[in-house]
């Protein structure tokens, strides 16, 4: 039987992310999402009051990132990727396990994303997080008239909360 990877003992170093690192995470993000967005997009939204943008380092280079977008008390997943020699690593669920907490500081009760219905890596992982489905949008990504559906984790009845303020991944 294959060994998996233990994800608690993967050291992924977990920290916000600078605008100095946008070119890099828009490589990343073209790479795991095409087109992805231009670095001006990463710029903006790293410097941005109501956005996060959190990226994960595996030694000097950047294999994941997260960007969450706070309104009132709801916040969105705008993306989430992961260098495809990195995944089932843990890393995706390092990013989510520090979004959480900042995601509940900033006073966040539901947060919400929209994934293509045939993602199926993505909605497992998601899934697993836990996200549940909450609705669908058709023809929601123009280009492949692909439906998206939308999932939402109640932060104030999650274990994986729970689990990301009891076993937060390590800050760099
Ligand atoms: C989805 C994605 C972010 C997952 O990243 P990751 O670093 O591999 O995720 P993790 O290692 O933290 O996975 C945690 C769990 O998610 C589930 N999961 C992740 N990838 C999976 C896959 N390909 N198939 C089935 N389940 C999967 C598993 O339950 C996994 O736990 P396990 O490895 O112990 O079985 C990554 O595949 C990716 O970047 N995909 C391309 C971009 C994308 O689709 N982003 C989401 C857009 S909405």
């Amino acid at each position: 039987m294959r060994e998996k990877p233990n994800e608690s003992a993967v050291d992924f170093g977990v920290s916000i992310a600078d605008a100095a690192s946008a070119l890099r995470l828009s490589k990343l993000q073209a790479a795991a999402l095409p087109p992805g967005w231009p670095p001006e997009t990463f710029e903006a939204y790293c410097k941005s009051h109501n956005r996060v943008v959190l990226e994960a380092r595996a030694g000097a280079h950047i294999a994941g990132l997260i960007v969450l977008q706070f309104a009132a008390d709801e916040g969105e997943i705008l993306s989430l990727a992961t260098a495809e020699s990195m995944r089932r690593k843990g890393l995706a669920t390092a990013l989510i396990r520090k979004g959480l907490p900042i995601a509940k500081s900033r006073g966040i009760q539901r947060l919400y994303l929209e994934v293509a219905e045939g993602n199926a890596p993505a909605i497992a992982f998601y899934r697993k997080s836990g996200f549940h489905e909450v609705g669908q949008r058709k023809n929601y990504y123009d280009l492949q008239a692909a439906t998206a559906i939308i999932m939402r984790l109640d932060l104030s009845a999650s274990k994986e909360f729970a689990a990301a303020v009891d076993h937060p991944p390590r800050s760099t």
